[in-house]
């Protein structure tokens, strides 16, 4: 297992569309422990493998992280796709790795259905909602090159965008 680097917004690598897996082999399983660590690491709930520079179609996620105390709950999901998505749209709260410690209303699917493959590259279908429900969709919109910020206002996306670029030039001239 390797830390990886989690790339930050604004980044052109988090806006290409990742490529299909296939097959799911021991490479892939050893990148999805590279994310889990990375992920823990990051506290966070939900990792693409886009955000580590990786365009391939590849999630992983662990909900339980919300929870204080809770034992992990590692899900692994590679070539998601939702094969239904409810009429009812619900309003959240998001933030994502990649855009650091900004945060914004998205408006999404209260309940979708994800068909992926297993890290035994078995095909499984899980039914969602709530919180589940918001962390799969906007991983997958990862996977798409899309980012939460993509979903609010142009006004209010640039201003997030000016500053997180703003941040990593004062990073870089440290
Ligand atoms: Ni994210």
């Amino acid at each position: 297992m390797a830390l990886r680097e989690i790339l930050v917004a604004p980044d052109p690598r988090l806006k290409i569309k990742a490529q299909p897996v296939g097959r799911v082999d021991q490479s892939i399983r050893d990148l999805m422990d590279d994310m889990f660590e990375t992920m823990y690491a990051a506290n966070g709930i939900g990792l693409a493998a886009p955000q580590i520079g990786v365009s391939k179609r590849v999630i992983v996620m662990d909900l339980a992280r919300e929870k204080e105390g809770a034992p992990p709950r590692p899900m692994r999901f590679v070539d998601p796709e939702i094969v239904w998505m409810s009429d009812e749209r619900v309003p959240g709260e998001e933030g994502c790795l990649s855009v650091p410690e900004h945060y914004a209303d998205v408006e999404r699917a209260a309940k979708v259905r994800v068909r992926y493959r297993d890290e035994n590259d078995e095909v499984q279908e899980l039914d969602c909602e709530g919180l589940l429900s918001v962390c799969i969709q906007h991983e997958i919109d990862h996977l798409e090159g899309t980012l939460f910020v993509d979903h609010i206002s142009s006004l209010k996306r640039s201003m997030i965008l000016r500053k997180l670029q703003k941040a990593k030039r004062i990073k870089a001239d440290a």
